[in-house]
């Protein structure tokens, strides 16, 4: 069978009105990052946030109205507004600059950043979040890798969110931990040809409208941000108010002074750095125990010792954590007394320290 294309989609889409312009969605211009893959389609509508119950019939419409043709197995829609300054921040008298930004229902946010990416910052900041979980504080992560949100595999979800009777999106709750993802609400590599200020704008409203505290209030949320120091990340760390940032890097990186770059991003915003991580540090023979440090390991203590910020751990290059990761039961939910969950649990008590 031929493959369904944007036009038909539109063209589908044209005969949606919005409940009370009249026109149509696709010609108000609210039908934005159109991605087919297959029988895969996403969008978003950009709405009015003043608009949204009536707006959320028009999203289901959509997806109903695209479930119906022959060719499209799968349809995710989701709204995105610009809101307007004001409604976001709380009118707090006291209140600083630092204070609207705070995410409710979480009490510390931390980012866990790198240079560049496939140093193993997901991997490292999910069983960051199950350690903190572990020496009893309440947990979560958040996967702002717009890019390619790796939290779905890496936690094994494969269930959406659903929304609560307030029209707040409850997150979804694996090992105990909090989790909300771009990837729960989009089908696979969408998110990665969405236009910048809409990515920023459902980053927004997945920060806003998820009820962190469905399971308690959170006391801290791990903030998966996207590899590099871009603009992305740079609005990232502005959007949300960061109490600290935690940047991974192997130390093939850190030789390139990738790292380094993470570190000035996070001095530019004021944002406290707790530390440097390296990742993949040395191998650990499987069969011999014997530690070969193959990558010459320990650039990233020197550079932290250099920079004045504290060197956090070393996590060895290990297929337990690869392989854990890659199923969906990442290492320190798995197996908790492993030698290697112990390093996660070490670097989460000192954070939690700082916190
Ligand atoms: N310490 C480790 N030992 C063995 N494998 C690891 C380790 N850390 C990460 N990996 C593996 O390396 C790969 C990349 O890791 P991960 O996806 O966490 O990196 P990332 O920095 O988040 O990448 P991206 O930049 O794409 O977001 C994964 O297959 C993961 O399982
Ligand atoms: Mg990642």
């Amino acid at each position: 069978m031929s493959q369904i294309t944007r036009e038909q989609i539109l063209t589908i889409l044209q005969s949606i009105p919005h409940p009370k312009k009249g026109d149509d969605i696709v010609t108000l211009g609210m039908v934005q990052g159109l991605v087919v893959k297959g029988g895969e389609v996403g969008f978003a509508l950009n709405i009015d946030p003043t608009e949204v119950e009536i707006m959320e019939q028009v999203r289901k419409a959509c997806e109903a109205k695209l479930r119906q043709v022959s060719g499209i197995d799968k349809v995710t829609a989701v709204l995105t507004a610009e809101r307007s300054s004001t409604k976001e921040m709380p009118t707090k008298d006291s209140g600083t600059l630092k204070d609207t930004k705070k995410i409710s229902g979480v009490k510390h946010v931390i980012a866990v950043a790198s240079g560049k990416g496939g140093v193993g910052k997901s991997t490292t900041a999910v069983n960051l979040a199950l350690a903190l979980q572990a020496i009893g504080l309440k947990a979560g992560i958040f996967d702002v890798d717009i890019y390619g949100p790796s939290i779905p595999t890496l936690l094994g979800v494969t269930e959406k969110p659903v929304q609560s009777e307030d029209k707040k999106i409850i997150p979804i709750i694996k090992y105990g931990l909090v989790s909300m993802s771009l990837g729960y609400l989009m089908p696979q590599d969408t998110a990665t040809i969405w236009r910048g200020p809409m990515v920023m704008s459902a980053v927004k409203q997945m920060t806003n409208d998820t009820k962190w505290d469905v399971d308690g209030e959170l006391d801290v949320l791990v903030l998966d941000l996207p590899p590099g120091t871009g603009d992305v990340q740079l609005t990232l760390a502005q959007t949300i108010d960061v109490d600290g940032a935690i940047v991974v890097s192997t130390p093939q990186d850190i030789a390139l002074i990738d790292a380094r770059k993470g570190l000035d991003m996070f001095q530019k915003t004021n944002t406290e750095v707790f530390g440097i991580i390296e990742n993949m540090s040395y191998f650990l023979c499987p069969s011999c125990g014997d530690r070969s440090d193959i990558f010459g390991h320990g650039g990233a203590r020197e550079v932290a010792e250099k920079l004045g910020i504290d060197f956090l751990g070393e996590i060895p290059l290990h297929m337990d954590i690869r392989n854990t990761s890659d199923n969906g039961t990442p290492l320190v939910t798995h197996d908790p007394n492993s030698p290697h969950s112990e390093i996660y649990i070490n670097i989460a008590k000192k954070i939690a320290e700082k916190l």
